[in-house]
């Protein structure tokens, strides 16, 4: 058993934000860094685009990012965090500036600015593209020069640990779920531990491992959503899932490479397979409206034409400007053959960015006392029914700042938990058949493609919803009678996470944002947020 101060989960920008601004504030205090993966294995290692920021106050203004998010977010977006966002970005992002992380910057020193969809001006502060390794490393560097952060690697975390492991019954309306810690999967022994904490912050990241197609890295399960969701906390909104229009299509590769939509900002333009550029059919905005209209639009397309993929034409584009700006996606499609100045790049819309989550003030608590949550896993309100491109890596700075000034403000009277138990695995054996687990994983992904995608139907979501039922019932079932692993934990959490976003779906009567539902293709007049 361990204890510490300030218990982080997941080393991506949110997790590490946090918690080199409370070993800064607290050097007396201990903090700790559980991941799953190796250190750095991390949505945000393979952020594209960049920053969203208010800099340049020439052409931009906090009025306009707040407007861009708001329209974006389709009139679900709570407009004080919103507000909050914008407004306390330029000092996070000098904040990690100063801890080493490098953005572009023009010949006269100002910052490079990229547009992306939903944005009225270019303010999308960037490294190339591949601002999230940068952000990453320097984060990471930072962390290691802490003497009272240790980051464990390789571990995974199971479940919360709350009343409920102390014998006393724990409903949605138990007034006080309090959070002591965590049980861990020690990789080394196979055994699950228990680390106790004053204070846990859940910086889990996304989901998109429960669709077919993905952007994100095998590490985005939706562990966190689902943990708290198990322990009986709120989880919100988690109908929103966005769909990134332009993720590379390669036949057969299902965690796809992402061609960023700043490519579109510098110029790029979608075309069907006949070659002809049809966004002026859906939108004044063309290329660069919101993504959930781009997303759907190329989905309609490739209906029409009976493809699997539309095309992203940068052939009249200045080469060396493209180089310059986009050198990992120019040597990507050179890899696999794609000259960009002579072919067009075939794209198809691929699972992205998880807009619900757990559900928090404006302090980054969540339903749960002492237990925080930030970044992707947390629904803080900002996104609303679609999120700004390059709204996520800021808002993860700023609620990372947030929790900490909430986190700090109270440990001191915080103490540990006594009495809790280790964890029972009597019953359990080691398992036969993995195969079982990886059979189970695909049909997940095959009903949630088919059925809960871009557009979706009342009988798909009824369908979906039966076949989960059918899949977490035999699930449960070998998580009953099975030895942990984390293949299992996972498949259990995407899930739970599969029938938060079905559940979300059907309550949800209405077409908003990222949610179209043919049988109810206008947005209802009472705005609402779904709370599971
Ligand atoms: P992550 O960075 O995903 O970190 C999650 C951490 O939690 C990992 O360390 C993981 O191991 C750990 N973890 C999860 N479950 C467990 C468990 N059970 N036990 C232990 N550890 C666990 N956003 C932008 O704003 N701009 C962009 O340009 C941009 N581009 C993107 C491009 C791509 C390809 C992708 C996938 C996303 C992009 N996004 C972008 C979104 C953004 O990168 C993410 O939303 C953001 O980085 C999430 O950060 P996070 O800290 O919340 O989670
Ligand atoms: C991109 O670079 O297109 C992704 C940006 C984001 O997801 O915010």
């Amino acid at each position: 058993m361990q204890k510490t101060d300030f218990l982080v989960i997941g080393s991506g920008i949110a997790g590490l934000t946090y918690a080199l601004k409370v070993s800064q504030q607290c050097p007396d205090k201990k903090i700790t860094i559980i991941t799953k993966s190796q250190e750095d294995e991390t949505n945000t290692k393979y952020a594209q685009g960049g920053v969203a920021v208010v800099n340049d106050l020439e052409n931009d203004s906090f009025e306009k990012h707040i407007e861009d998010t708001l329209i974006s977010g389709d009139g679900l977006c709570n407009e004080h965090v919103v507000k909050i966002v914008v407004t306390e970005g330029p000092d996070r992002v000098n904040e990690i500036i100063e801890w080493g992380a490098n953005f572009d910057k023009n010949e006269d020193g100002v910052f490079s600015l990229g547009r992306e969809g939903g944005h009225s001006v270019f303010r999308v502060i960037h490294h190339k593209d591949v601002t999230g390794r940068e952000i990453e490393r320097a984060l990471l560097a930072a962390i290691h020069q802490r003497p009272n952060i240790e980051l464990i690697s390789h571990c995974f975390v199971v479940d919360l640990i709350t009343q409920h492991h102390l014998g006393y019954l724990v409903t949605k309306s138990t007034p006080d779920i309090e959070c002591y810690g965590v049980y861990v999967l020690n990789r080394n022994t196979n055994k699950i531990e228990k680390i106790l904490a004053k204070v846990t912050l859940l910086a889990t990241g996304g989901n998109g491992q429960v669709y077919r197609s993905t952007t994100n890295p095998g590490i985005a399960t939706g562990d966190g959503v689902a943990m708290v969701y198990r322990a009986k906390g709120r989880i919100e909104n988690m109908e929103f899932i966005q769909f990134h229009p332009t993720a590379l299509y390669e036949p057969g590769v299902s965690n796809s490479f992402l061609i960023t939509e700043a490519v579109r900002g510098d110029g790029g333009i979608l075309r069907n397979i006949h070659g002809e550029d049809f966004m002026p059919k859906y939108d004044a905005r063309l290329s660069l409206a919101p993504r959930d209209i781009v997303a759907r639009a190329i989905d309609s397309e490739m209906k029409i034409t009976g493809t699997e993929h539309v095309f992203l034409d940068c052939r009249h584009m200045d080469l060396e400007k493209f180089i310059h700006h986009f050198p990992n996606i120019y040597e990507k499609c050179k890899s696999i053959g794609i000259d960009v100045t002579q072919q067009m790049i075939p794209v198809a819309p691929a699972a992205h960015y998880s807009c619900g989550g757990i559900k928090t003030n404006e302090w980054g608590l969540t339903s749960i006392r002492n237990l925080y949550a930030c970044g992707e896993c947390a629904s803080t309100g900002l996104h609303g029914a679609n999120r700004l491109a390059s709204n996520s890596l800021l808002e993860a700075m700023v609620f990372a700042h947030r929790c900490f000034m909430d986190a700090t403000s109270q440990i001191d009277v915080l103490e540990f938990k006594d009495n809790v138990p280790d964890w029972d695995a009597t019953g359990t054996t080691a398992p036969k058949e993995m195969i079982l687990i990886t059979q189970s994983l695909k049909e997940l992904k095959q009903i949630m493609s088919d059925y809960v995608g871009i557009v979706r139907t009342d009988v798909r979501l009824e369908r979906a919803l039966r076949r989960l039922d059918m899949l977490h019932e035999e699930t449960e079932n070998l998580y009953e009678k099975t030895m942990v692993s984390p293949q299992l934990c996972e498949l259990r959490n995407l899930i739970t996470v599969g029938y938060l976003i079905v559940k979300g779906a059907s309550f949800r009567k209405e077409s908003r944002g990222l949610h179209y539902n043919t049988d109810y293709p206008f947005k209802c007049e009472l705005v609402q947020n779904i709370v599971l």
